[in-house]
């Protein structure tokens, strides 16, 4: 039976039926809408509006729904196939349970409230799963970067070689990029923590309900202050899938380097055997299918963004059904990123540095060509001056096919009579590391201290 029959002569549509039913996919907000269900009831009873008696009987049939839809398949019964909704689901089983007495749940209140503080209780704790995850993967980060602490590779800008970092610097970057994620769900979960409950469909309602009662029953932090907002609004699941796609951005930057350091063509990294694939066809091919399905599912994610946006954007206040399509993004969105952070960190947890090619790479190629103009400036030479006699000396090493160690000093000295023995020692991979250590820098002393100071945060 559905909840809305007197108004109804005619029978739904049965493709319309199940173009309308949501219970395949909102299913999964039964226990969070149980729980709202419960404080719900104890709220009628204490406005005087349920009796003590009817309080109990409602709340121990909501309990025996839960101990049900624990079992393992029982909510895939074929029996329960045409339910609409996950709240037509609870009160029909309410009903088969306690009687009649099923029925006054309902009072003051509406699925429109209701949902919405489903999905608000729902979210809260998937967030706080997701912390957990988030934080599993940086100490993956933080592994790999103890193993490598003083390794270096070479750091690129345009994809070009640019300057040495060490490798452990360079994971440590993602190590930010997820700290300021896990900040950004923290903020978006104090949105979410809101109790819209006894909002009505959309003006509020007639019966007292303690509104601040239920929250702190609930522990929402506070109420929500306008009906017509509280049950329209999907800013909580929008910012979700923000927070989200950001997430799957910096996981999909980090794919896309693995990716690029385990090819052939730059080699510093190994990808162990647990987080690869092979070919149907090359019997040599060792594939990233971990982390290129990480990047290719970053897409699914932005689409769920823009897809949340584009089907609010319209929207007259208050309630319209668009909103039902909420749930299958957010849901995606939480599986698709749970899954990519613990594939990340289980691929970090499968990677070999391979350091004696990834050191030479980082010191071949000029990438210490910065560090030779840092020298001609502690040498007293305008630093734009400094760049352009660099230039010109790298020009002629290439045309010598030398790197700058290579030089003689006499060579050198045809460019500039400031450079001395000392270069040698200015332009060595250990010197031009070390120099860095400004806060942020990829000197290997900064470099521990960070590294000591993220496995703190942690
Ligand atoms: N399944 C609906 C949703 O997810 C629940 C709210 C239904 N409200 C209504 N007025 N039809 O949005």
């Amino acid at each position: 039976m559905n909840l809305w029959g007197g108004r109804f002569t005619g029978e739904t549509d049965k493709h319309f039926a199940a173009f309308n039913a949501s219970f395949r996919f909102d299913r999964r907000l039964i226990f969070a809408d149980l729980r709202a269900c419960a404080v719900h009831a104890r709220a009628l009873g204490r406005a005087g509006v349920l009796q003590q008696s009817e309080v109990a009987a409602i709340t121990e049939g909501l309990k025996k729904i839960g101990e049900m839809a624990a079992e393992p398949g029982f909510l895939d019964r074929p029996e329960f196939a045409a339910t609409e909704d996950v709240h037509s689901f609870i009160e029909s089983r309410l009903v088969e349970l306690i009687g009649q007495t099923g029925y006054k749940l309902h009072t003051a209140r509406s699925r429109n409230d209701q949902v919405a503080v489903a999905t608000r209780l729902f979210l809260r704790e998937e967030i706080a799963a997701l912390d957990d995850v988030m934080r599993d993967t940086q100490r993956a980060i933080i592994e790999l970067a103890e193993r490598y602490a003083a390794d270096p590779l070479p750091g690129y800008t345009h994809l070009q070689k640019a300057q040495p970092v060490l490798f452990a610097h360079f994971l440590l970057a993602y190590f930010q990029m997820l700290s300021r994620d896990r900040a950004r769900m923290a903020d978006v979960k104090m949105r979410v923590n809101v109790l819209p409950l006894g909002s009505g469909a959309l003006a509020g309602t007639n019966f007292p309900v303690d509104r601040e009662w239920m929250a702190a029953e609930l522990g929402f932090d506070s109420v929500t202050r306008n009906s017509l907002d509280a049950v329209s609004d999907r800013d909580y699941i929008i910012e979700f899938v923000n927070a989200s796609a950001m997430t799957m951005m910096h996981l999909s930057r980090l794919a896309e380097d693995l990716i690029i350091y385990s090819t052939q063509e730059f080699g510093f990294i190994k990808l162990g055997d647990a987080i690869s694939t092979g070919s149907s066809l090359m019997p040599q091919k060792k594939n990233p299918d971990s982390l290129e399905l990480i990047r290719g599912k970053s897409a699914r994610v932005f689409g769920h963004l823009t897809a949340a946006l584009t089907m609010t954007k319209g929207l007259p206040l208050a309630y319209n059904k668009d909103l039902q399509e909420d749930k299958e993004a957010l849901f995606d969105t939480i599986d698709t990123l749970t899954d990519s952070l613990r594939v990340t960190a289980t691929v970090l947890r499968n990677i070999e540095l391979n350091r004696d090619h990834a050191r030479a790479a980082a010191i071949s190629d000029y990438t210490n060509a910065t560090d030779l103009a840092d020298y001609l400036v502690r040498k007293g030479l305008e630093f734009r001056k400094a760049h352009e006699v660099i230039g010109r000396i790298v020009v002629y090493a290439i045309e010598q096919g030398k790197e700058l160690a290579e030089l003689t000093i006499d060579e050198c000295r045809r460019f500039s009579p400031l450079f001395d023995e000392d270069i040698f020692e200015a332009i060595s991979l250990e010197s031009s590391l070390a120099g860095k250590k400004q806060t942020g820098g990829t000197a290997p002393e900064h470099v521990r201290q960070e590294l000591a100071k993220a496995k703190a945060d942690l």
